[in-house]
């Protein structure tokens, strides 16, 4: 039987040319920290941005920032649009609708009441263009898969591309666009649910399920995600045949990350072992610790207006509640493992997984 290669020897850390195949996710709307994402990089992992709200000029100034802050490779994530979705207008009557579900959590925070204009969004092909332009070493993709001549160009710039699947026919429709690296990312994971070929709720698969059965059916390496924050189950991963893990929540709680006070208090409590799919913050589902928001507004969930309309309608309150420190009207976004994160730093966290991973590898001896 041919020797399995060590597991901080795979093709995931061969491609991306990183110590450690351990990836840390990205963060999009804001949450993601330059400070925390060389800090992985500079600890041997990949550290990630999600830029998908920034502009074009945005982006290449990130690129260049966390150029200058570790010398090791690092990603910048964008969300590929879903159809028609940026294109999508609010009519009077659900502007009307949204004021009247919104006006009480409003008040209970001391905003003014009523709907607030929608966002506008960075067009997606800009982006892109920004992104291939400053050539970071890596770039990753959720919702969907970038045009045949971006991954072109993304190649002929020696840039590696990642890209999400939540099924395994979204990993083969990856796989066959030339993706370097998929990441299999289970129901478990927190965030948004990145389904791009069916709905989310037809395309809910635990981690456990998905990876044999991603790893099976594609060429490129896979990287597991959903649910993973200690060496078990970065063990466990592997024996699923991944060859790199991708961490998110875990890392959301570290003192390197810029999430809010009140979300990393709320994802270092016993409150954190329940989860929920929830789309009444953004308009697309995600999964969240539940609070009264995800309650109050779980019988209308069909009738709000989807994303990224029902984000810009909700941040004023989210905003203000984050301000305040009430968990209640915030978008706690967290993966089904959240309690397993330990405290402390990230430099400290991933060296600590790494010890421990390789202390119950007998298969590397
Ligand atoms: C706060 C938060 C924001 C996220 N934003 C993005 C994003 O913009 N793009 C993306 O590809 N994945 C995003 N994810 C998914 C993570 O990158 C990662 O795959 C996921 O968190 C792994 O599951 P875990 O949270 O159980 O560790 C997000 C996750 C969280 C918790």
């Amino acid at each position: 039987m041919p020797k399995k290669r060590p597991w901080n020897n795979t093709r995931v850390s061969e491609v991306l040319g990183i110590t450690f195949p351990i990836l840390l996710g990205p963060f999009g709307g804001g949450m993601s920290s330059v400070t925390l994402a060389a800090a992985v990089s500079n600890t041997g992992g990949l550290g990630s941005f999600g830029a998908n709200y920034l502009a074009p000029e945005g982006i290449t100034e990130l690129v260049r920032e966390l150029a200058s802050m570790t010398p090791n490779p690092f990603n910048i994530n964008l969300w590929v649009p879903l159809p028609g979705e940026r294109e999508a207008e609010l009519s009077a009557t659900q502007l009307e609708e949204s004021a009247q579900r919104l006006s009480p959590y409003a008040t209970l925070l001391g905003i003014a009441p009523g709907a607030a204009p929608p966002q506008s969004f960075p067009d997606f092909d800009e982006q892109l263009a920004a992104l291939l332009a400053a050539r970071p070493p890596v770039i990753s993709f959720v919702f969907g898969v970038p045009s045949p001549s971006a991954l072109l160009e993304a190649r002929a710039r020696s840039i590696v591309t990642i890209a999400t699947a939540t099924t395994v026919d979204e990993a083969v429709v990856l796989d066959e666009a030339g993706i370097d690296i998929i990441v299999a990312s289970g129901s478990d994971a927190g965030g948004h649910r990145g389904a791009f070929l069916c709905d989310v709720d037809e395309s809910l698969v635990g981690t456990m399920s998905l990876v044999p059965q991603v790893v099976d059916a594609v060429s490129a390496p896979v990287v597991a995600a959903g649910g993973i924050a200690d060496h078990r189950q970065v063990q466990a991963a592997f024996a699923l045949g991944a060859e790199g893990v991708q961490i998110g929540t875990a890392f959301l709680v570290t003192s390197e990350s810029t999430a809010s006070a009140v979300h990393k208090d709320v994802l270092k409590s016993a409150r954190a072992r329940t989860t929920v799919l929830t789309s009444v913050f953004t308009g697309r589902a995600a999964r969240a610790v539940p609070n009264e928001m995800t309650r109050g507004l779980k019988g209308v969930e069909s009738e709000l207006p989807g994303y990224p309309l029902q984000s810009g309608l909700t941040l004023p309150i989210r905003r203000a509640a984050t301000s305040a420190g009430n968990p209640e009207f915030v978008n706690l976004w967290a993966g089904q493992s959240a309690v397993l994160a330990p405290s402390g730093s990230a430099v400290d966290y991933l060296r600590r997984l790494v010890d421990a991973v390789d202390e119950v590898s007998p298969n590397e001896r």
